[in-house]
Parts: structure tokens; C-alpha cells; sequence
């Protein structure tokens, strides 16, 4: 896709970090903007300030657990802009611990919003964004952990996996019906956004409780630091709006962890074991 003004961006999880800076950028180069988060205020904040800057915006307060949710959103879209023609499924959430120890409940979470949350926007508006012949790009964010396997992250790092892997899927799916839909999938390292404060957003968590990553021990702090000296989120925005012009597929914004993906890569193309990551390998 070249021309992008006055066409529509969807984006999900647009109240903080990567969402926000997409969503600030696509308004930026006069695209109207859909706008959806589970939280209210902050949604508000953001649709608030786009439209001062003369942006039209459609802001939707809604989980995407909710398939029926991100179907209502694509009615809104097509009544009021006629469609859809960027999407970016971004909305995400991290938890961590050993394997072993983590809940049904910790698993049903990082499954619904990171996996089930892409495939309910996908279902939501990609069949208009076909129908309407007209050119259009998904852009699905996964992470450096849908590449590499780090410890303690399992819910993490196989939803991000499956992200990619529905990534793929979904650009051979389009090439195969010949839609001219563009397909990318973001795997950022270390952004500088609220995501190790995921459990804001986790069901039956109150506003003061204490965050239950506790199981992360000493990573959770190495964590925490490791995303206040990322990257910002406005670099990630900018490097996701090149991909969707040149429409490429791949949108890696750390070349210091490409080691770990090639390293992974290799072994298991020479049928080797994985090389184990240990957190500080996560440079
Ligand atoms: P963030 O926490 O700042 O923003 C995530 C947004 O998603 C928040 O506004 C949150 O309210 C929203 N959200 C959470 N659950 C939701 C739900 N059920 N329905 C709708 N909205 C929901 O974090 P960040 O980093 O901006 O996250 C965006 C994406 O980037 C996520 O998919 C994350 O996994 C991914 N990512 C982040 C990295 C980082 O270092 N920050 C690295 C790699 C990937």
C-alpha cells in the first residue's frame, strides 16, 4: 500500500505503548483511525488528542476476547468510513513463571488476548478488506519471543509463535484467493511501553494489588529494566509504516537478538536441540 491518507487504520490495543505510537503515526499521514482498548480512560486520552489534531477517530472500549466486540467495531467502520484498509492486531499481554506453575486462569489469559484476540480481528475485518478489492495490509504484532524461547515465558512465547505462524498462514491464505492485502508480522525486541504491567488488565485484578509475576523472581526485574531502556514506541511505528509501503512481511526492530533467531533457525533446520537461552541472553 502507497497511498495511505485518508484511508482507515484499525488498531487494537491503542491506549499505551506500540498501539498508541501506530495509531499517533497513521494519524500523522491524515489516515482516520479505529481505535480499541480494554481500558477506558486512557483510550479516551488518545482518541481525545488525535482529534485535536484534526484526525477523525472511532474509539471502541472492548476486550478482544470478544469476537462479537471487534465485529461490532468493523459495522462501525464500514457505516462511518466505508471499511477497513490497515489493521494491526497488536493488542498483547505478558505473564511469566515456570511452566509448571502457572494457572488455567494465566494461560486462558495470554491465550485469549494474544492468539484468540488476532484471529477475532482477522475474522472481524478481513473479509470486507477482500470484498472491498481495494488494497489493504494486516500487520499482526508477535514478538522477538514468537522467534527465540526464553525461560518463563512459555504462555508468552507460544502465543507469539502462533502469531507468526498465523502470519504465515494468513499471507499464503490471501495470495491464494489473490486479495491484494499485504501481510506483516512485528516482532519487536525491548519497547519502551507498560507491558510488564500487564496485569492492569488481567480478569479479577484490582487497581493497588500487587502484580502476581512474584514467580519471576529476579527476572522480573531485569525485565522491567530491559523495557524502561528499550526502544520508542514512535521507531517501532515508524519502521511498521515502511513495512505496509514496501509490504514486507518481517518487522525485526532489534539486529542485537538476530543471533538468537539464527541460532534457533539453525539448529533446527541441522535437526539439533535449541540452544537453551538463559534471560541474559536476551541482550
Ligand atoms: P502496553 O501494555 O503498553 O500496551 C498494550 C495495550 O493493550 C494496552 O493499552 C492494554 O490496555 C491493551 N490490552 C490489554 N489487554 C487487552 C484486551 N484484552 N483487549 C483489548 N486491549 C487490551 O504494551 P505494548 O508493549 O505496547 O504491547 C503491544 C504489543 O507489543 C503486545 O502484543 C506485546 O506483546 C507486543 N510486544 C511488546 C514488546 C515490548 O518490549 N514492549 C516486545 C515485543 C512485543
Amino acid at each position: 500500500m502507497q497511498e495511505l491518507a485518508g484511508k482507515v487504520a484499525v488498531v487494537t490495543g491503542a491506549a499505551s505503548g506500540i498501539g498508541k505510537a501506530l495509531a499517533e503515526r497513521f494519524a500523522a499521514e491524515g489516515m482516520h483511525v479505529a481505535l480499541a482498548d480494554v481500558e477506558a480512560a486512557p483510550l479516551a486520552a488518545v482518541a481525545d488528542a488525535l482529534r485535536a489534531a484534526g484526525a477523525e477517530v472511532e474509539a471502541a472500549v472492548l476486550d478482544v476476547r470478544n469476537a462479537s466486540a471487534l465485529e461490532e467495531l468493523a459495522s462501525k467502520c464500514t457505516a462511518r468510513f466505508g471499511g477497513a484498509h490497515v489493521l494491526c492486531n497488536n493488542a498483547g499481554v505478558a505473564n511469566g513463571g515456570p511452566t509448571w506453575e502457572l494457572t488455567v486462569e494465566d494461560w486462558d489469559w495470554v491465550v485469549g488476548v494474544n492468539l484468540t484476540g488476532v484471529v477475532n480481528g482477522i475474522r472481524a475485518f478481513v473479509p470486507g478488506m477482500i470484498a472491498s478489492g481495494e488494497p489493504g495490509h494486516v500487520v499482526n504484532t508477535a514478538s522477538v519471543a514468537g522467534l527465540t524461547c526464553a525461560p518463563f515465558m512459555s504462555p508468552y512465547n507460544a502465543t507469539k509463535h502462533a502469531v507468526v505462524a498465523l502470519s504465515e498462514t494468513l499471507r499464503a491464505d490471501l495470495a491464494t484467493v489473490a486479495a491484494k492485502i499485504g501481510v506483516t508480522v512485528l516482532c519487536p525486541g525491548w519497547v519502551q511501553t507498560r507491558i510488564h504491567e500487564s496485569s492492569r488488565n488481567k480478569p479479577g485484578f484490582e487497581a493497588g494489588q500487587e502484580d502476581d509475576d512474584s514467580a519471576l523472581g529476579p527476572l522480573r526485574e531485569f525485565l522491567r529494566a530491559k523495557i524502561e531502556g528499550g526502544l520508542a514506541p514512535r521507531e517501532v511505528a515508524e519502521q511498521v509504516l515502511a513495512a505496509i509501503r514496501a509490504n514486507r512481511f518481517w518487522v525485526r526492530t532489534h539486529p542485537d537478538m538476530e543471533p538468537q533467531i539464527a541460532g534457533r533457525c539453525e539448529a533446527v533446520a541441522a535437526g539439533k536441540a535449541p540452544p537453551l537461552l538463559v534471560p541474559t541472553d536476551l541482550t
